[in-house]
């Protein structure tokens, strides 16, 4: 290193005590060939509370790394006799969590480029000058702390998966899980109650493979999203001619389920006259394909979902209430997000940990960033809280996630957050199902009309939108 403004006269180190060390800590490796600035830049570190071990050459870097705890390094990328790209490789080699900062000569930033490629978490042009360099230790040391911070989340959350893959351990999932372990167990058709996105078929999925018959198919029926003559002719297939276009035989969707499960996704959208040809089915254990006289024994498990509530179609007369019975045989109520607060955290972990292993990246969230997520109330559930962080985490360019970052309804959480806690709160207060209507309105305006595409931005599925559309013009 040649001409940098940092000066080797600094005042009187500070020297890092344990307190200041758990506040805000670093172990930093400065490399620089050059004595003054090696000592001018660790007087810089010392004076911030960190820990700060010098090397004169990249062989006495790697010695050192051998050796020492090292959290960041600051690696002057002309060392005399070493390529400065091959000593960060070999660095991140050696250490693949240290975040390493390249100082790089004035004019060279195409070396600079090349090492943010190599993985370096930083570069700094000479000359720079000591607030510069505090500034940055400061960034590298915050992130590290939310690394840690991070880290203690994910720590917390092994051991704190549910049953099947479902994350969640509030004491309403506890006993979700113990009722899905014996539905499990049994043949007895299962009703599974809950929101959009609070997780009813991953529930369904939870119980046909703990069961005795998980090597059997698993069946999904979307009653909603298909028109009524084709849930008829899926569910119970048809024979050749049946219809037009029917030029072959197909099983329909109970048969291909044998000896395994169907599970009736939306069934409360399965229109009526299906209704009876449904429950004939499960009562007498066969069906008639359409267009044949005959019919075909079946054996396959029932699990029903529905966001609906049920018992009032059936006073309505809109769901039959013999069916409704049949179905009901046992019913699971996952509970809404919002009800079960403390799993928000095990969640967010959950997803980022899933988001970070599939891109290969280490993004990390801000306090900010997480008391926001933490605030937010989720309509849209789980469902909603993981397409916020896999969005979240593809479109944050940097390695920490801030509060901007967010989707703007949650971020808006904690921007609003000090003006929500004066006044008078009653008058302000709207009801989630008009905040949650407002919600689907504007996004269907602003994305002039592109229904398909605001189900997908907001998190929720696009039967729901339909069926919430429907509800909102029922309303009016
Ligand atoms: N407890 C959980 N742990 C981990 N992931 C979950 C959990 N609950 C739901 N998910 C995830 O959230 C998403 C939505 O879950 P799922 O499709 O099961 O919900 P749903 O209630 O069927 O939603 P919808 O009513 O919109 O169809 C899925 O990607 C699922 O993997
Ligand atoms: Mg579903």
């Amino acid at each position: 290193m040649t001409s940098a403004a940092v000066s080797p006269q600094i005042a009187t180190p500070q020297i890092a005590t344990p307190q200041v060390m758990a506040a805000n800590f670093l172990n930093l490796l400065i490399v620089d060939d050059e004595r003054a600035i090696r000592e001018a830049c660790r007087e810089v570190a010392l004076s911030l509370g960190y820990i700060a071990h010098v090397a004169d050459s990249a062989e006495h870097a790697y010695r050192l790394l051998q050796t020492h705890t090292i959290d960041a390094v600051l690696l002057d990328l002309r060392l005399p006799g070493a390529n400065g790209l091959e000593a960060l490789r070999q660095i991140k080699a050696q250490r693949p969590e240290a975040m390493v900062i390249v100082v790089t000569g004035y004019g060279t930033v195409q070396s600079a480029v090349q090492a943010m490629k190599n993985g370096a978490y930083e570069y700094v042009t000479k000359p720079f000058s000591i607030d510069e360099l505090k500034l940055l230790l400061e960034r590298v040391s915050n992130h590290l702390k939310l690394k840690t911070e991070n880290r203690v989340l994910r720590e917390k959350l092994k051991g704190r998966q549910g049953y099947g893959g479902l994350v969640g351990r509030a004491p309403e999932m506890e006993k979700l899980y113990r009722i899905i372990a014996k539905a499990a167990n049994s043949t007895h058709p299962v009703l599974i109650l809950g929101e959009s996105g609070t997780g009813k078929e991953m529930v369904a999925r939870a119980i046909h493979y703990s069961g005795p018959f998980r090597d059997k198919p698993f069946i999904p029926v979307d009653c909603g999203s298909l028109v009524p003559t084709l849930i008829e002719s899926e569910l119970f297939g048809y024979v050749r001619g049946a219809f037009t276009g029917a030029n072959q035989a197909k099983d329909g969707l109970l048969a291909i389920a044998e000896g395994g499960t169907i599970f009736l996704d939306e069934v409360g959208e399965l229109p009526v006259d299906l209704q009876s040809k449904l429950l004939r089915a499960i009562q007498e254990k066969e069906i008639r394909p359409v267009g044949s006289t005959r019919r075909v024994p079946i054996n396959v498990r029932i699990l029903a979902a529905t966001n609906r509530d049920l018992e009032q179609s059936v006073t309505e007369g809109t769901f039959r209430r013999d069916l409704y019975f049949r179905l009901n045989v046992l019913s699971l109520r996952i509970p809404p997000l919002r009800e079960r607060r403390d799993d928000i955290s095990l969640l967010i972990a959950h997803f980022m940990e899933r988001a970070n292993r599939a891109s290969g990246q280490e993004k990390v969230l801000s306090d900010e960033a997480l008391k926001a997520l933490l605030a937010y109330d989720w309509p849209g559930n789980v469902r909603e809280l993981e397409n916020c962080i896999e969005r979240t985490c593809a479109f944050t360019s940097g390695p920490v996630i801030y509060v901007p970052d967010l989707p703007p309804a949650i971020a808006r959480t904690v921007m609003l957050a000090p003006e929500r806690s004066n006044g008078n709160a009653q008058n302000r207060i709207v009801p989630m199902a008009e905040l949650e209507k407002q919600t689907i309105l504007r996004a269907i305006a602003e994305l002039n009309g592109d229904k398909l595409q605001a189900a997908r931005l907001l998190g929720i599925g696009k039967t729901t939108l339909y069926r919430k559309l429907k509800d909102y013009a029922a309303q009016a």
